[in-house]
């Protein structure tokens, strides 16, 4: 009736799971008695020692009762059926879609992970190691390590045109988490209105949607967000902008526009959140200076080091206003309590050590050239095909939009696009409105070789054209959102 469990572990711990199983599964009921331990023990081949450190810790456990008269019983309530999980489907991962190595993946967002400083980092890290003072490996701060703190607020001062001092700054798991700590920081009762370009990353519209959020959202044109068409009612808490790359489409805010939205946001009490997440890569013009230099009181502004050195570090911050520092602060806490603190010191040396800029500029020559070989790539291919096209946002960031007129994307274009090797992004599935942008294809080329860019414009080009030949097409055809 007792039989070891299969799989590892001493004799002990097999016979342990197997009494507790079968008193799960009721195979002993509450108040039956268990075999005597010299019974079992001579049943099994095991030492009665044995049989006894198992009753003992099934007696610790709750799952017997032991009496020297009366031996080993059953107790109350330990009764738990099986539940079959074994038909579950494992679910899909969040984020990574079906990815398949055999294609051309024009993922947005991604850096050349090749370029990653790996022996630099290794460095600042065993530096770090080597003289840290033991209070590093208790709890820091939520704010983070005041050497990054320090060395961020000189960064982006320098080369963002922020004004802001260290205790202003906050040390995030990326822009993910920033966006849902300013949002919580924000949104209360009577202000719970978020509004958000459209279209916007899906991802950040769902972020500010879980933190409570009523999503507003305002068209973008090739200047960005217009202010001219904010709401005045409901005042929202927060105005999210990506006022230097607007994502997906790439278009920049003048001047006028980023000094009309400080004018709203002033007159409404809205907080502009400036999402600053690639425009270190600008490569036509000077860089465009951030919002928050015009207005520290007034915009929250949020960088990440996810496309300037690796995703994976999960490093980003915040710029807060003083007013808001308190409260985002409590935030960060009530979340993760704060960033790994060994991460933070070897990123503080290395942005202090002028490695980080210097990564910076040799990543941002490779950049350019990707994003130049795949421009003029889909240019010759459409000339060849004779069908139009439009780049949008290609002056900065490591993605661009590929725009074909009078095209309707579908998802079976989607799925062709990946029969012929390729796989690309319709701005369509970040579009709030139905409808909007199903002409448009968000093309990531950081991750992406030459040879890979060459043959990935030819099947993005090839797979328009033909869609394009079939003019006319029901209208039960779904469109391309979301991806
Ligand atoms: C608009 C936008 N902001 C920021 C990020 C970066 O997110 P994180 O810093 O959490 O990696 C992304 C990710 O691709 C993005 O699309």
């Amino acid at each position: 009736m007792i039989a070891l469990a299969e799989g590892s572990g001493g004799i002990g711990e097999r016979l342990y799971r197997g009494l507790t199983k079968a008193i799960l599964e009721g195979r002993f009921a509450a108040g039956d008695r268990l075999p005597s331990t010299r019974g079992l023990a001579a049943e099994l081949g095991i030492s009665r020692n044995t049989v006894n450190a198992a009753y003992a810790r099934l007696e610790a456990e709750g799952y017997a009762l032991i009496e020297a008269s009366s031996g080993a019983r059953v107790a109350e309530g330990a009764r738990l059926p099986a539940v079959d999980n074994s038909l579950a489907p494992l679910p899909a991962s969040v984020g990574f879609p079906s990815r398949r190595f055999d294609l051309i993946d024009f993922k947005s967002g991604l850096p050349e992970t090749s370029g990653f400083p790996a022996a630099r980092w290794l460095s600042a890290l065993s530096a770090v190691l080597q003289s840290a003072p033991p209070a590093v490996f208790g709890y820091g701060r939520p704010e983070g390590r005041p050497e990054l703190r320090e060395a961020i607020s000189k960064y982006v001062g320098r080369y963002r045109g922020a004004r802001c001092s260290p205790d202003q700054v906050l040390v995030t798991a990326g822009t993910t988490q920033a966006i849902s700590v300013v949002a919580l920081a924000l949104l209360g009762p009577g202000r719970r209105s978020a509004v958000v370009e459209e279209p916007l990353t899906a991802d950040i519209k769902t972020i500010l949607a879980q933190a409570g959020a009523a999503i507003h959202p305002s068209p973008v044109d090739e200047q960005g967000l217009d202010p001219s068409m904010l709401p005045r009612r409901p005042r929202p808490a927060l105005v999210y902008v990506t006022p230097s790359h607007q994502f997906p489409l790439g278009s920049a805010m003048p001047i006028q526009r980023r000094i009309a939205l400080l004018e709203y946001a002033r007159s409404t009490g809205a907080y502009v959140v400036e999402d600053d997440y690639d425009s270190e890569f600008r490569y036509e013009g000077p860089p465009l200076p951030s919002m928050q230099g015009l207005d520290p009181e007034r915009v929250v502004y949020i960088g990440t080091f996810s496309k300037t050195l690796s995703p994976a570090l999960r490093i980003g911050y915040i710029i807060l206003p003083l007013a808001l520092v308190g409260e985002a602060r409590k935030r960060k806490w009530l979340s993760d309590i704060h960033n790994p603190v060994i991460d933070q010191l070897a990123l503080a040396r290395f942005m202090e050590e002028g490695q980080y800029a210097s990564h910076i500029s040799r990543m941002k020559k490779l950049y350019r050239h990707r994003r130049e070989l795949l421009a003029a790539s889909l240019e010759e291919e459409s000339r060849a095909a004779g069908i139009g096209l439009e780049i949008l946002g290609a002056s900065a960031g490591i993605h661009l939009c590929a725009r074909f007129p009078g095209k309707r994307l579908t998802r079976q274009d989607l799925l062709a696009l990946e029969a012929a090797g390729a796989k690309a992004y319709p701005v369509a599935a970040h579009a709030l409105s139905p409808g909007a942008w199903e002409d448009a294809l968000i093309l990531g080329f950081g991750s992406l070789g030459d040879d890979e860019l060459r043959r990935g414009a030819g099947i993005v080009v090839q797979v328009m054209a033909n869609a394009g030949k079939k003019k006319g097409r029901s209208s039960s055809r779904e469109p391309a959102r979301p991806a």
